[in-house]
This record gives structure tokens, sequence and C-alpha cells, in this order.
């Protein structure tokens, strides 16, 4: 098996209707085929048209944001995987940290919406990542194992198998401020170590691990470059579709 290239734009709450796919078709205008593959997470009001534009491309996929832990029922303003399967969704992050800050999301939680989604062929971008307090007392890699461990090691080998870790340091996202190459390959090769002890080589060695928070134009090539770092997930600078076209570029 062999570790993909992926780039992933989180539109987060961005974009109406018209200007998500306007930038959707121009990225799949500029995107050139190749073994990178560039992922869009819409807000869900675009998933259904933006998926007829995906469909252009052989390396261009969807994803969703956030999917909910049950099947169906009474959850007003919620969405199932269901429904994001019967629009041509592939992927759909998990975890993010504003769902963690902002919506109470846990380990406990990510790990049914974890299986939800495997359960539904919905492979999980499952994001971990510490804030700044915590990098400053040194917990960062203890924070993010007990991230991975409680929201991923229950499954099987080949569930795992499917699963995209993002590794996104809070104190990064959004800020301008983006981890060095070198803070990112600590992480991740500690993060592939994880999965090693716990999977084995050969899955681990076959993980997509990408790194989220500033990446752009102009830092992307040095983060990727890096052994561990296998792409990005990208927030603001996927707005622009020159800029994400340019971070796709990077590789
Ligand atoms: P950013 O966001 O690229 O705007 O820092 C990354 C993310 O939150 O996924």
């Amino acid at each position: 098996m062999k570790r993909q290239h992926i780039v992933a734009g989180n539109w987060k709450m961005n974009k109406t209707f018209e200007e998500g796919r306007n930038i959707a078709q121009a990225i799949a205008d500029g995107l050139p085929e190749s073994d990178t593959i560039a992922i869009l997470a819409t807000p869900y009001i675009h998933l259904s048209a933006v998926s007829t534009v995906v469909q252009q491309k052989l390396n261009l996929k969807l994803a969703a944001q956030n999917c909910h832990q049950a099947k169906s029922g009474a959850f007003t303003g919620e969405i199932s995987v269901d429904m994001l399967s019967s629009v041509g969704v592939e992927y759909v992050i998990l975890g993010h940290s504003e769902r963690r800050e902002f919506f109470g999301e846990n380990e406990e939680l990510l790990a049914q919406k974890v299986d939800i989604a495997l359960g539904n062929d919905l492979k999980p971008i499952y994001c971990c990542g510490e804030g700044l307090a915590i990098r400053e007392a040194g917990n960062h890699l203890s924070h993010v194992a007990n991230q991975i461990t409680g929201g991923l090691f229950h499954l099987s080998p080949e569930d795992f198998s499917t699963v995209v870790v993002a590794y996104e340091p809070i104190w990064a996202i959004g800020t301008g401020v983006t981890a060095s190459p070198e803070q990112a390959q600590e992480m991740h090769a500690f993060i592939r170590q994880l999965i090693s002890d716990k999977y084995g080589e050969e899955i681990s060695d076959a993980t997509t691990i990408l790194y989220g928070g500033s990446v752009k134009p102009a830092n992307a090539k040095e983060l990727f470059s890096q052994k561990d770092v296998d792409g990005g997930l990208v927030g603001g600078a996927s707005l622009k579709a020159d800029d994400f076209l340019a971070i796709i570029d990077s590789f």
C-alpha cells in the first residue's frame, strides 16, 4: 500500500451557493491530473452542486466538515452519513478543533462518529492538535496521543487503514503563525510511531498524515517536503482557487 498525498480545503462557514460553485469549478479547471488528491470540504448546502464538479477530475474529491453519530432521527439541524453519501461525499472531517472547542466534541463522541462514517464507507479525516498552553507546558505529544488513541484506536486494522489523520496545532489555525517544518515533522513522526505501535509498520507507513494551520503557497513546499508530512488541511488559503492550486502544486 502506498501513502497518498492529499491537499484538503476546508471552507468552514464561508461562501454563498454561487461563490462555492464558482470556486469549485475554477479548482477543477486548474487542477492537473496527478497522484495528489485534492479534496473540497464544503458547507452542506454546496455538496450536491460541487459533487457534479468534482466528477470532472479523477483526483478531485468531496468532503463534509462533520456528520452526526446517529443513522437518522429527531436531531434538528444535523446531517447523517446516509445523506452525505447520497450526494457523492467520500470523506468527512471529524474532530476539527473548532468542533471540539465550540461544540464540545470529545473523543468518546468522535469514536462514534468515526464508526458511523466508516460503516457508511465515508473516509474520516480525523483531526488532532494542541493549544498553545499545552505546547508551552511541553504536553503536546501526550495530548495528541490521547486524541488519537481515544478517537481511533478502537478500530480494526482494516478500518483504520482508510482513516486520514490531520495534525493541526490550534495556535497555528487562522493565526498566520505556521508550525515550523521541524515542529510539524516531529509531531507527524510521533503520530506515525503511535500508529506503528498499535497497528504495525505496514499500516503506519501507508497512513496519510496531513498538516494544518496557516498553510499557504509560500510555506507549503517546505512543509510537504518533510518526511512524514503527506499534505495539508487548508482553511483560509483554500478560499481562493489560485492559492489552493498553488498549494497542491507544491508537491
Ligand atoms: P487555516 O485553517 O489554514 O485557516 O489556518 C486550517 C484548518 O482549520 O483546517
